[in-house]
């Protein structure tokens, strides 16, 4: 009988900022399991992260979680990879087994999850613009583009960024950032996956008023909670989706596999996020 720890945690640069090991955290506690999560500072490039992947196993760790700027190593450094994390061509889950590494993309029903939780079915929105084109979007890309039906439209400042993913799909296309504001007359449902907005990051600057009537926005940014691009969304009376809701739910199938235990996601939890955030403001 051995009392150390599991041990898990999520990677990536910068990492200070993560509520993942608040979210874990919490699970372990009402779970009352012997378990760490850490937050560990990766720096980019696909070498630190192998070296660093190849450290963490050595020291036990079940498997961690993967953020900017690594998630398309962690597709690359994993033996196996589920198909959604495949087709995103971006991990943000790794599970280490004993002689191999198995990728999940908990991204994409994260985002899914906390659409429907909002009242939006994928399989209903005809057009959707995504802001950005990085590890996240990549996520949010083949949730919309493979359960939703209608067409997806990708702007990001580096269009060949988007041009890579809009590649992998049928129904996605790239466009130059510079004609984002006439998408918005279509569009059903605009998804910020950009870094813009973010505390300490530049604004994101856009103009919803084109948005129809009917629209919805979400913003993966989740500090602040309330972005300039959601309160201009609530100020019109479109339904908003914020990005605490995807961040806890992309987390709990990590929680499961490494800790062995199903995590709840409630208010409770919700609100100890908000109020971190809140303690993080002052
Ligand atoms: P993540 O893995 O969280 O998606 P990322 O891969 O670093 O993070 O992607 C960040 C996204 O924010 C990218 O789409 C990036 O645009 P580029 O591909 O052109 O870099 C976008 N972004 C960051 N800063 C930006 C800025 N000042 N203006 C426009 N887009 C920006």
């Amino acid at each position: 009988m051995t009392n150390d720890p599991i041990l898990a945690g999520v990677v990536g640069s910068p990492i200070a900022h993560s509520l993942s090991p608040l979210i874990h955290g919490e699970w372990l506690r009402r779970a009352g399991i012997n378990g760490r999560y850490d937050a560990i500072e990766i720096e980019p490039g696909y070498e630190p992260f192998k070296i660093g992947m190849d450290e963490l196993r050595r020291r036990g760790f079940r498997g961690v979680n993967v953020t900017l700027p690594h998630k398309e190593n962690a597709l690359q450094y994993a033996d196996a990879a589920a198909p959604v994390a495949k087709q995103a061509g971006a991990a943000n889950t790794l599970i280490f087994e004993d002689a191999s590494v198995k990728a999940l993309n908990t991204d994409v029903s994260g985002f899914t999850t906390s659409l429907k939780q909002a009242g939006i079915e994928l399989g209903e929105v005809k057009n959707s613009t995504v802001l950005g084109a990085g590890g996240a979007a990549r996520g949010v890309v083949a949730a919309l583009a493979c359960s939703g039906r209608g067409a997806v439209t990708i702007f990001n400042r580096t269009k060949e960024k988007a041009e890579a993913i809009a590649a992998l799909y049928e129904n996605v296309t790239a466009q130059d950032w510079d004609r984002c504001p006439r998408a918005l007359l279509k569009t059903d449902l605009l998804v910020n996956t950009t870094s813009l907005g973010m505390t300490s990051n530049p604004a994101l600057e856009i103009d919803i008023a084109d948005l129809p009537r009917s629209a919805a926005v979400a913003d993966i940014v989740y500090a602040p909670l309330e972005t300039s691009l959601l309160r201009a969304a609530k100020e019109r009376g479109l339904k908003v989706v914020d990005g605490l809701d995807m961040l806890m739910h992309q987390a709990a199938p990590g929680f499961e596999a490494w800790f062995g235990s199903k995590p709840v996601i409630d208010n409770e939890l919700r609100e100890l996020l908000v109020t971190e955030l809140e303690r993080r403001k002052q």
